[in-house]
């Protein structure tokens, strides 16, 4: 029967990567691409959500990783080291694993949801919390790799963005083009560049006819992109974008701009709505700084934007088992009711009588 191989193997010769280079895998990708009949019926448009909760992870991170892994064991790194908020390190961590290497993950105190710490430990991890947010993280990060024998796997390595371009040729190849829009959260702005760079490839190889029109969301709290100068400190309850000054800004410019598109904020509060929103009405649960393209779509409805007719991509990047913490705040009074081990009393609090 058909397996699908990992990214590396699916789309070897589209990445920039020395050839020869074994794979480090996980069988990433390959992640459903599902219609979301509510937001259709919603825009009168064709949306889908392309669900990298999926990957083994549970995050988009792994596209990245298990190429950032391989070229880095093929060139003899022994250890490997990423600032992150929670994904990348849980990502870096299962690849260091499986290639046999150490990972070294630089955190920002207190601000990791529990299942994304869980991973970094599980998968054998130096975890290394730090009196400071992603920035200061990132910065100590590449400061490590530069003075010490320990390669760097955040996405200002270019064979991140390698990996993670694969999300848009898989689009293409199950649409059949380009969508007419894409939307996606954003917080170091790598994974919006990747896409870009995928659907770039993509069109001048023939594949596609059109890029998609691109917009990009982040956290009202953490906006440095829509407000066109870094956050000193960022703040948002979607700890996955709580990041203030992105590595991949100019890269994230570049492809607002060429594809016409832009950067919106949204407020914590529209992020939670959107993840439930999104949880009760199309059964896929993802973690909130998941749901901003989501609340994005929804904020631009509001607006009087118009997707009738038009294909629509919105990439929910990380699974909602991630942060089950946020997720149940505000369901108290759900998660606390409790009766007797009795037929009726179910039937009851279940409405049935
Ligand atoms: N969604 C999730 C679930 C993320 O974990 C991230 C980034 C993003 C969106 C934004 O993607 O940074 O490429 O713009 N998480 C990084 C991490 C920063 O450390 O896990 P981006």
């Amino acid at each position: 029967a058909h397996q699908w191989k990992g990214v590396i193997e699916e789309y070897r010769e589209l990445l920039d990567i020395p050839q020869d280079t074994p794979a480090v895998t996980l069988r990433e990708g390959g992640t459903p691409l599902v219609h979301s009949d509510w937001l259709s019926g919603l825009t009168g448009g064709e949306v889908w959500l392309k669900v990298e909760g999926n990957n083994p992870t549970g995050s988009f991170k792994d596209r990245g990783m298990t190429v950032a892994l391989s070229v880095a064991v093929h060139q003899g790194a022994k250890a490997v080291v990423c600032a992150s908020t929670g994904n990348t390190s849980a990502a870096m961590a299962a690849y260091a694993a499986k290639a046999g290497v150490t990972p070294i993950v630089l955190v920002p105190e207190g601000k990791i949801a529990a299942g994304k710490m869980a991973q970094a430990v599980l998968h054998g991890s130096v975890v290394i919390q730090v009196r400071g947010n992603f920035d200061d993280c990132l910065r100590m990060a590449r400061g490590m790799a530069e003075k010490y024998p320990v390669a760097l796997v955040n996405s200002v390595n270019p064979h991140r963005l390698e990996g993670q371009k694969t999300a848009a040729f898989e689009i293409v190849d199950f649409l059949g083009d380009a969508p007419d829009y894409h939307l996606l959260p954003v917080g170091n702005a790598g994974n919006i560049s990747a896409y870009w760079l995928g659907y770039t490839q993509y069109e001048a190889a023939g594949k596609a006819t059109k890029r998609p029109v691109m917009r990009g969301f982040q956290a009202a709290g953490a906006a440095p992109l829509v407000l066109g100068a870094p956050v000193d400190e960022p703040e948002t309850l979607a700890t996955a974008i709580r990041i203030g000054n992105p590595a991949s800004w100019d890269l994230a410019m570049n492809a607002a701009k060429e594809s016409e598109g832009r950067f919106a904020s949204r407020t914590d509060e529209q992020i939670l709505a959107a993840q439930r929103a999104l949880a009760a009405n199309d059964g896929v649960f993802v973690e909130p700084a998941s749901a901003a393209g989501v609340a994005g779509l929804l904020g631009e409805l509001e607006a009087g934007e118009s997707y009738a007719g038009k294909t629509v991509v919105i990439t929910v990047t990380g699974h909602g088992l991630k942060d089950t913490a946020t997720a149940l705040a505000g369901f108290g009074d759900v998660v606390d009711t409790v009766i007797d081990a009795d037929v009726d009393a179910a039937a009851s609090a279940a409405g049935l009588v």
